[in-house]
């Protein structure tokens, strides 16, 4: 079947779901875990499920249709997910909750057959590559009565045209593409993502063109490795990121993750033209350690990496970054770890995301000998911690008595009388307002450091908006 077409025959399944489900006011609730791209996923599960007349609830004990969309990037997620299901155990003898399982996870087989062993009233099981086919697989699971395992281990295509029901109504993702090559030795996604495929231009400009008219603001470009993004013959992810900034009603574009080897002089020239861009750029560390780094096999060394922050910093001065790193990958030795605390000091990151190293089957990273014990890994998170913690905040008093340009978000959580926005470098800051600046860029004086957030005033002089 052609990709269209496989798409036209789920929305057969989709009618044919709605029909068995009419007047029954059925609901589900949904469990996504890992990282973005999981939760743009879950968005269009969402989008497919709702269209077959199921509606949200926030508890899973309490739904008709409890799915969860799983990540197997690090080991805790094993742990809440098998927890999870046990809870579920008695919704589904009470009252015959329909349990599936889907996303990264299920393409181990391991994992498949832990579910199979331990966990066998779980009705549907499907991969990274067979989301698209949910509504055929719940409708043969409610009509046959059957159990559905639908995962396939191939290098997957890329579908348009799935509906999706998003998270946002002011800030949306859009996956450009999908997969990963690099193999990095930690790293299980490349094991159940599959290779690099990416979407054609102009399926993500129609994408974002239609966000826009729906009144999105904020943009946020996903991929396992953006800037390796394959838009056809001499169309790369510049142009892309060009082009994007090019679409009326957008006012922010986001993009993660990029890989820093392929991060190209046309890349940075973007970056710097398109005035859309935030200027912060979440550039993966991993290790400080040139060794380690080699060990992850992630083609690029400690000054390589440092060379080309310098770089980016030199052609735009206003560029901040953030990072990822980990730590107590086998080997990693006292020195190692004190190469990674030395680029964190170097680069001084706006945000660290940072993990402990989580040994994960298949990848070369298991096979090491010299894993580092538990209690020498939490020591040095430890010490990575007390230092990010220490930077980020002395880089939230440097706000203080600056201008910064906030897309207002809504009322704050806590404070009804309050709004809420982030500014480029997504700090959270808190400000007296009108609720018709909600959905606007508008510029803000910082004027206190309250550690979770900035207050901020809307100067008397500034109080236009910036358009
Ligand atoms: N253990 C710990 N962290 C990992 N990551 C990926 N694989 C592992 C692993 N096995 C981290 C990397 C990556 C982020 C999404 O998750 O830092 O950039
Ligand atoms: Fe994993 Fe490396 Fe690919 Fe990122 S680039 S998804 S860390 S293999």
């Amino acid at each position: 079947m052609k990709i269209n077409e496989e798409i036209e025959y789920q929305k057969e399944f989709i009618d044919k779901v709605k029909k068995l489900n009419e007047g029954k006011k059925l609901t589900y609730n949904i469990l996504t875990m890992g990282c973005q791209l999981n939760e743009n996923d879950s968005e269009k599960l969402c989008g497919m499920i709702e269209k077959m007349g199921y509606t949200k609830i926030e508890e899973s004990k309490q739904a008709d249709l409890a799915v969860m969309n799983t990540c197997c990037v690090r080991e805790n997620a094993e742990d809440r997910l098998f927890g999870k299901l046990g809870e579920l155990k008695k919704a589904k003898e009470e009252k015959g909750t329909i349990i599936a399982i889907g996303g990264c996870m299920m393409q181990e087989k391991h994992i498949q057959e832990k579910i199979r062993k331990s966990y066998p009233y779980t009705d549907i099981i499907f991969g990274t590559h067979t989301l698209h086919k949910f509504p055929e697989d719940l409708y043969n699971a409610i009509k046959e009565k059957k159990r559905i395992e639908d995962v396939i281990d191939i290098d997957g295509k890329v579908y348009e045209n799935i509906p999706v029901k998003r998270n946002d109504n002011l800030k949306a993702s859009v996956t450009i593409m999908y997969g990963c090559n690099n193999f990095c030795s930690y790293c299980i996604v490349p094991y159940v993502r599959g290779r690099e495929r990416s979407r054609k231009p102009e399926n993500i400009i129609e994408e974002v063109k239609c966000l826009a008219n729906k009144g999105y603001k904020e943009i946020t470009l996903l991929g396992q490795n953006v800037n390796s993004y394959n838009g056809g013959e001499n169309y790369n992810f510049a142009n892309l990121l060009k082009d994007v900034n090019k679409i009326e009603g957008i006012e922010r574009i986001r993009f993660v993750s990029p890989h820093p080897k392929d991060f190209t002089e046309d890349v940075i020239k973007a970056i710097k033209e398109c005035s859309k861009i935030c200027k912060i750029i979440h550039l993966p560390l991993q290790s400080g350690s040139t060794k380690v780094l080699k060990e992850m096999n992630r083609k690029y060394t400690k000054e390589q990496y440092l060379e080309l922050a310098q770089k980016i910093k030199k052609e735009i001065p206003e560029i901040v970054f953030s990072t990822d790193i980990i730590v107590g990958f086998p080997g990693e030795t006292e020195e190692d770890f004190e190469d990674t605390l030395d680029v964190v000091r170097k680069i001084n990151y706006e945000q660290v995301y940072m993990f402990i190293y989580s040994r994960r089957v298949g990848t070369p990273g298991d096979k090491m000998e010299n894993q580092i014990p538990e209690e020498t890994k939490h020591k040095r998170f430890n010490r990575l911690k007390s230092l990010v913690e220490e930077q980020t905040e002395n880089n939230s008093e440097k706000y203080v008595g600056t201008k910064q340009k906030i897309l207002v978000e809504g009322k704050s959580k806590n404070n009804d009388e309050m709004l809420t926005g982030r500014t480029e470098t997504n700090k959270v800051v808190i400000f007296e307002g009108n609720k018709d600046l909600i959905g606007k860029v508008i510029e803000i004086e910082i004027v206190r450091n309250a550690i979770w957030y900035l207050q901020g005033e809307i100067n008397a002089r500034n109080s236009l908006k910036i358009e």
